[in-house]
């Protein structure tokens, strides 16, 4: 396949957002409360939601997205959220993956979650009732396989595309930084945390199947542009995994060549290290799990990098 045509990209081309009006009304709260859903159980939060006190502009909110299935989405989401904390930023991570592994990365068990971002989605609780202060400056808005029933219903919705994009809009001065968690898909939650970013970040493992996905994504994303008014943009490729091997060398040299003029490619890459999978099963970051290695290193040069780029945007 060649590359070239893989990359070669055309806003022009791409196929225009198929997004349709509503064609049923939201849930209503007075239904919502009839579901089963109990506001008695919700208790003020433990923790402070961040700590606003840094806090003087609007976050920048980052999608992490790929549809690819393992490209390491969440990985880089908790990694890089915890390595922008370490800096001293507030940071907010979100995850539209009904999987639910952002939690799951923080030792919570998805499941048993009894607030998580489908009953935000659907109105049934305020997202400052779902956050949970995860680590020191850094929150949680966790997700578990009950957003893919909200992802069915979010379909027949009003404004479906932008339903999380107001929603997260009263947080944005809470935080410096908010990072969304997609599914490895491009269906509606992905566009629902397309429309909502102010850029984009797409994690790559030097494989070939992980870069027949970007041409897509990229397209996608030039389609949201093109429809929103928040100027989506591509924050970059990261590399990840990187073994070293003459095979993913040469991926990492094919993307860099169709791509560098265009699109930013992070440095360092991120290493294969057994320790990310360990730091996962322990539900530990990697700063914590092995902040010596060459992988957490690599995450807190990304993170240096992000914030640059937010204090760019804010000035
Ligand atoms: N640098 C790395 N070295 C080795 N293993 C890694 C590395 N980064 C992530 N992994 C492992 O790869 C697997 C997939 O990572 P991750 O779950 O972050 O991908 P994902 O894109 O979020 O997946 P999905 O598409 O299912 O949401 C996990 O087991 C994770 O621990
Ligand atoms: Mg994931």
């Amino acid at each position: 396949v060649s590359l070239k045509k893989l990359f070669g990209r055309s806003s022009r081309k791409a196929p225009p957002l198929q997004v349709e009006e509503a064609t049923s009304p939201q849930v209503s709260k007075e239904a919502t409360t009839e579901n089963g859903f109990s506001h008695k159980e919700i208790s003020p939060l433990s923790s402070p939601v961040g700590d606003t006190s840094q806090v003087t502009n609007q976050a920048m909110i980052i999608a992490i997205a790929s549809q690819k299935g393992g490209s390491t989405k969440t990985t880089t989401t908790i990694n890089l959220g915890a390595a922008l904390a370490e800096y001293g930023k507030s940071v907010l991570l979100v995850d539209m993956d009904p999987q639910g592994h952002l939690a799951e990365g923080f030792g919570i068990e998805a499941d048993s979650l009894d607030r998580d971002m489908s009953l935000v989605l659907s109105d049934k609780v305020s997202l400052l009732e779902t956050i949970q202060n995860v680590r020191p400056k850094l929150d949680l808005a966790p997700t578990n396989i009950r957003l893919s029933q909200q992802e069915i219903t979010l379909f027949f919705s009003f404004r479906r595309e932008d339903r999380l994009r107001s929603v997260l809009r009263p947080m944005k001065g809470h935080y410096d930084i908010i990072l969304i968690d997609c599914p490895p898909s491009l269906g509606l939650l992905t566009v629902n945390a397309l429309s909502s970013a102010h850029q984009v970040l797409i994690p790559m493992p030097c494989e070939f199947y992980a870069m027949l996905g970007v041409r897509i994504l990229l397209d996608t994303v030039d389609n949201i542009r093109a429809k929103s008014d928040q100027g989506l943009g591509v924050l970059g490729i990261l590399f990840t995994r990187y073994t070293g091997t003459k095979y993913a060398q040469e991926v990492v040299e094919r993307v860099k060549a169709e791509l560098a003029g265009n699109i930013r490619i992070f440095e360092p890459m991120v290493n294969e290290e057994e320790s990310f999978k360990e730091a996962s099963g322990a539900g530990k970051t990697i700063l914590e799990y092995a902040p010596d290695t060459e992988g957490a290193e690599a995450y807190r040069c990304l993170a240096k990098e992000v914030i640059s780029e937010s204090e760019r945007e804010n000035t």
